[in-house]
Order: structure tokens, then C-alpha cells, then sequence
């Protein structure tokens, strides 16, 4: 085993996997609901939640008191809103439209990276806190690149010169659009439960790199929640 990050859940494939995460997450949610009176989930963008996103929206909506969660994303393009780029955009077909009593922060996005950003921030700024004054996001979900980056945060691109923004511009992203807003990675010093989903067989050279230690965003982010459980599926994790 040995990923530098654990515990690690292995599943056949990505339907197997997204069950499981559905399934976990809402209990995640109504467990921070009896605990604080609401829930703020963290969104991941890109395409591995997408089965997550609708089995939530296919077994579980009568599972949970949405208007007690707040919807955030953890990392958006900057472009039209309507745009199939847009994460929340994607979010919102497959799930967040069938719960419309829920608090949905959805990021400006289609303005200028730097506008989105502070915006952006503004917004998270006004979130319950924990008691080391960052916002309260009692689930986070992530996903991995090919290259080992998370939300949109990238090798070799460093965040450190914004460290006091939660949210912060990116301009030169590898993975087009080049135009992107992304949680910072001390934004995640109050997250509780954070599910990190790789899935396909191309993520597998980047598994095995973080399981032998590489200096990779994910990684990074990965050891900031209190609590972060990676989920993947045979192919992503071939030789793990
Ligand atoms: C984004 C995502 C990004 C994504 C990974 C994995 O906006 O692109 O936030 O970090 O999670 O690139 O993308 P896939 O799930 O599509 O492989």
C-alpha cells in the first residue's frame, strides 16, 4: 500500500466508487447537520463526480434537509455561465438543480479571474468558521489530474504569494481554459472530511508517484483536512 496519503478505498470501477461516495457523503452531510444545523459541501469540478453527482440526485433527495446545506465550488473556469467548461454548470444539470432549497454559492465566473476571485472570497468570508478562523466545509470533495493537481492548483504554479486570499486568480492553467479561480490550499485548513476521487487509468502514473511520495498538489491538499480518505478505481490505481 504505502500511498502517502490513507485510507484508501479501492473499487472495481467508477459506478462502484461513486456509490460508495454518494452514500458516504450523506452521511457526512446530516452528520454535520446535527452537529452545527447545516452542512457546507465543497464541490469538485472536472468530470469524476459526475456519477457521484447523479446517483445523489437519483437515490438520495429525499435523504438529507437540503435547505441546511450550502453548495460552494471548490474550483471553476472562468467562462460563460452556461458554458460546458463551467463546473458548476455541470453541477447544477446532474444535481444542484433538483434541490433548489439548498444555499447554492455559485462563483461569478464569467468575469474577469481576478474580479471572480475576490468576489469569490468575499463570499467564503462570510461562512461559519472553525475555531482557526477558516470556513467551516465540513465536506470537500477533490479530484486529480493526470499531473497531480487538485481544485486549480498545479505543479510548479505556486499559490504562496496570495496567503491570505481563500480564493485566488489562476491565468496560466495546463488544463485549458487557461482562466480559472481556485480555492487556495490554506482555504482548506477548516475542512473536516475531505474525499478525494481518482478514477481511469490515466491517473495511475500520478497514484503512483504520490504513493511514493512526489511533492504534488494533491498531496498538499490531501494532509490539510482533518479527516481526507482517497477513493479509486482499479484502473487508477493499478499496482497500488
Ligand atoms: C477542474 C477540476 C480539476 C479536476 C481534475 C480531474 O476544474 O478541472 O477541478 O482539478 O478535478 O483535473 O479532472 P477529471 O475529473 O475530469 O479527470
Amino acid at each position: 500500500m504505502g500511498l502517502m496519503i490513507s485510507p484508501i478505498h479501492i473499487f472495481p470501477n467508477k459506478q462502484k466508487l461513486a456509490q460508495a461516495v454518494a452514500g458516504q457523503s450523506i452521511d457526512m452531510l446530516r452528520q454535520s447537520i446535527a452537529a452545527h444545523g447545516n452542512a457546507i459541501w465543497v464541490l469538485a469540478g472536472g468530470s469524476t463526480p459526475d456519477a457521484a453527482y447523479q446517483i445523489i440526485a437519483d437515490q438520495y433527495l429525499k435523504a438529507v434537509d437540503w435547505s441546511k446545506v450550502t453548495f460552494i465550488m471548490g474550483d471553476e473556469r472562468i467562462a460563460p455561465l452556461d458554458s460546458p467548461d463551467s463546473n458548476w454548470h455541470i453541477a447544477h444539470q446532474l444535481l444542484l438543480q433538483y434541490i433548489p432549497q439548498a444555499t447554492l454559492l455559485r462563483p461569478i465566473s464569467d468575469q474577469p479571474a481576478e474580479v471572480a476571485a475576490a468576489q469569490y472570497n468575499a463570499v467564503l468570508n462570510t461562512l461559519p468558521k472553525t475555531n482557526n478562523g477558516y470556513p467551516r466545509f465540513d465536506l470537500v470533495w477533490l479530484g486529480m489530474g493526470e499531473d497531480g493537481h487538485t481544485l486549480s492548483l498545479f505543479p510548479g504554479h505556486s499559490d504562496a504569494g496570495q496567503n491570505d486570499h481563500l480564493v485566488i486568480p489562476v491565468h496560466d492553467s495546463p488544463k485549458p481554459p487557461g482562466d480559472r479561480i481556485t480555492l487556495a490550499y490554506q482555504a482548506l485548513a477548516g475542512a473536516g472530511q475531505c474525499m478525494i476521487m481518482v478514477t481511469g487509468s490515466s491517473k495511475a502514473a500520478a497514484v503512483k508517484q504520490v504513493q511514493a511520495g512526489a511533492d504534488l498538489p494533491i498531496v498538499t491538499a490531501a494532509r490539510i483536512p482533518k479527516n481526507t480518505v482517497w477513493y479509486l478505481d482499479e484502473a487508477a490505481g493499478k499496482g497500488v
